[in-house]
């Protein structure tokens, strides 16, 4: 314990690229073992699915990593679904499986692929913690955005303990890797979206429950199960481009 609390001071992360090509090639196989922040996050992504009117609109999925979410959007019947990712390696593996899916590599937080107000709907599913500078993105979501349409931001709690918002992993030497992340306050976030008059439509969260449990089983860390149980795990915003407001560097 002591030691990955040491390490995650002073070892030198990995950029989330730089990362997440390393974890795609293991990344479905974890997921399949059971994860519980995935799990939460999906419960509150199909909420917010269904209450916006996803039938018939353009969807950018931004950090779209392997597809996790693409077959929930799907039976939403939206008109076309775009992935991007930092991370090629996690496209490629999400191409694998939906080879007609239209895929692009984001560099520098730029989506040159999209046309200034080109869609109705930006998902960021459990990516923004990699984001530094959240006014930089949102300035280049806003542009491609259209006005009265729709971003939805999933993220880890940022109430959880320090240790279980530092991300890490093990790579196939089983060495633990440390990935760059931020804790984005939630307060400040909101400031954030007024910059642009993104209207804040719905907040949701959850907390750990006897929904999991099962979960916590499969991963064989039942124990841990008090620790987390009524703590808030998965956080998401739904909000609304309200205008078209111009946003000068
Ligand atoms: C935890 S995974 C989530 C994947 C998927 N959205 C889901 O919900 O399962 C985070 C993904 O975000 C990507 N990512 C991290 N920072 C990003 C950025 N600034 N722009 C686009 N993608 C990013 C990572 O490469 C990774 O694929």
């Amino acid at each position: 314990m002591f030691s990955k609390v040491y390490h995650s001071l002073f070892s030198k992360k990995l950029s989330a690229s730089k990362a997440y090509n390393i974890l795609s090639k293991t990344y479905d196989d974890e997921l399949s073992k059971g994860n519980i922040a995935v799990f939460y996050n999906s419960l509150i992504l199909n909420k917010i699915f269904n209450k916006l009117d996803i039938n018939g609109k353009i969807i950018l999925d931004i950090g779209a990593g392997t597809g996790t979410n693409y077959s929930s959007l799907l039976e939403c019947n939206p008109k076309k679904y775009i992935a991007c990712d930092v991370s090629k390696g996690m496209l490629e593996k999400f191409i694998s499986k939906y080879p007609e899916v239209e895929s692009f590599v984001v560099k520098d937080e730029k989506l040159p692929f999209m046309e200034n107000n080109s869609t109705d709907i930006i998902l960021s599913s459990l990516m923004i913690g990699y984001v530094k500078e959240l006014g930089k993105t949102f300035k280049e979501w806003n542009r491609v955005i259209k006005p009265e349409g729709h971003i939805i931001i999933s993220f880890l709690s940022p109430n959880l303990s320090g240790k279980r918002n530092s991300r890490s992993f093990k790579d196939e030497n089983n060495k633990v890797l440390f990935i760059e992340n931020y804790k984005h306050n939630i307060e400040k976030m909101k400031q954030t979206f007024s910059i642009f008059d993104w209207e804040v439509v719905d907040f949701l969260s959850e907390k750990v429950d006897i929904r999991s449990i099962d979960i916590f089983k499969k991963i064989k860390k039942e124990s841990l199960f008090k620790e987390f149980k009524e703590k808030e795990i998965i956080c998401a915003f739904a909000l609304k481009k309200s205008n078209n407001k111009v946003i000068n560097d």
